[in-house]
């Protein structure tokens, strides 16, 4: 029998109940003990569908139960920092979702905190957990496509309060078929509101976990970034019909210099309903990389230039690892890290510069100039 490390979680929402519910249920290094919520009925049913014995909608008295080893916090961007900042001083392990905090001075309070502590501090996204983005970054250290010059990620939806992001948590709830959806859905007015950081910290901030991931720390960046919809409706859940007027950026678009003549243009946009566009692409002196995010999975195909005389082409290499990545991937491996001491792969260090980028982006964008990162991994 495995160790297991017992586990709290905060915020049964969406992403709770469609991917880190099952994914804590199912992984064989958690022992999920106990869930958090402010709505107590979201709580019990909850922990009715998936067998939680402890309920709390105070986390701080959720802290004091001693059995508790590691916490996950799945609530609302503006609660983050403070949460973490608890958890940490707490003496748990943690494992936040994105962003880890408002702002670089902040992340930076949490990694010297889980230092202090001598805890293990994770932040989603997980992305460089997938294995075609480890892929991606074993091609380009092997030298297949040459010197990289630049590269292009896209990462954009309809938003939070569009008719495609109801439609998928509603067909990942049904299949569950442990909760009625319409009973549990959220309302997503918080995602619009100042202080979530918008489109970049819900959806930029996938491209720039990865592209970091793959490339390294980022020197300086520019953005030019604002709202493109003052209102938008949401399309369905229990919210379904209200009006929610959009007081952040829902349209982001960056250049990103990763030094060595590398660079990035990458866009976090809620105003793109459909795209045939690849999530990335990266393009070298040999060759090209192309990563695609569908609904029936990621692919990745590689340009090689000069593969024999006359010969180039497109090639799909086939994975040793076909492991699907979700947003909850990021679970087992934190919980295995804590059990048995293993290095972070998606670590405080990294979350705090992905915090720097956005950071970054929306003073770029206000102030009219690049700006120069400070903060490494
Ligand atoms: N929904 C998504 O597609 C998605 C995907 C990836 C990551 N995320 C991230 O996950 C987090 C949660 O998103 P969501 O969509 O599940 O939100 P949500 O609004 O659906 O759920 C948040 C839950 O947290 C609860 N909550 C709020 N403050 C709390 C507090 N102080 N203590 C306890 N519970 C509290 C709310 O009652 C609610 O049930 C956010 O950081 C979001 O950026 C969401």
């Amino acid at each position: 029998m495995n160790k297991q490390l017992s586990v709290g979680l905060i915020g049964c929402g969406d992403v709770a109940l469609c991917y880190y519910l099952p994914a804590l249920k199912e992984s064989k290094y958690v022992n999920l003990l106990a869930v958090c919520d402010l709505n107590r009925e979201r709580a019990e049913l909850v922990a009715k569908a998936f067998s939680v014995p402890k309920i709390y909608t105070d986390y701080k008295e959720m802290l004091k139960d001693k059995s508790i080893e590691a916490v996950v916090n799945l609530t609302p961007n503006t609660f983050h920092f403070q949460i973490n900042r608890d958890v940490l001083a707490s003496g748990r392990h943690l494992y936040t979702e994105k962003l880890m905090a408002d702002n670089v001075e902040e992340a930076t309070i949490l990694v010297d905190e889980a230092t202090k502590q001598g805890v293990k501090l994770a932040s989603a996204p997980s992305v460089m957990l997938d294995p075609i983005n480890i892929a991606v970054k074993k091609i380009i250290e092997a030298g297949v496509i040459g010197k990289i010059s630049y590269v292009t990620s896209h990462n954009c939806h309809g938003g939070p309060a569009s008719r495609g992001y109801f439609d998928s948590y509603k067909s990942l709830i049904a299949s569950s078929g442990l909760l009625n959806w319409e009973e549990i859905s959220t309302d997503p007015t918080w995602f619009y509101k100042k202080g979530s950081w918008g489109a970049m910290a819900d959806l930029g901030v996938y491209g720039f976990a990865a592209l970091t991931g793959i490339l390294g720390p980022v020197k300086r960046l520019s953005a030019i970034s604002g709202t493109s919809y003052d209102t938008v409706t949401v399309m369905g859940g229990t919210a379904k019909g209200k009006k929610i007027e959009v007081e952040t950026d829902d349209c982001t678009l960056m250049v990103i210099d990763f030094g060595n003549g590398v660079f990035a243009s990458v866009d976090s946009a809620w105003t793109v309903q459909a795209t045939k566009s690849p999530t990335m692409e990266i393009y070298g002196s040999k060759g090209t990389i192309t990563v695609s995010w569908t609904d029936a999975g990621s692919e990745l195909e590689v340009y090689i230039d000069q593969i024999a005389e006359n010969l180039n082409g497109w090639l799909r290499p086939s994975l040793a690892d076909q492991t699907p990545w979700n947003l909850a991937s990021g679970i087992d491996h934190f919980a295995k890290c804590v059990l048995y001491d293993e290095k972070l792969l998606i670590g405080g260090e990294h979350a705090r510069h992905v915090v720097e980028i956005v950071q970054g982006a929306e003073v770029s964008s206000r102030e009219g100039r690049t700006i120069e990162l400070k903060t490494s991994f």
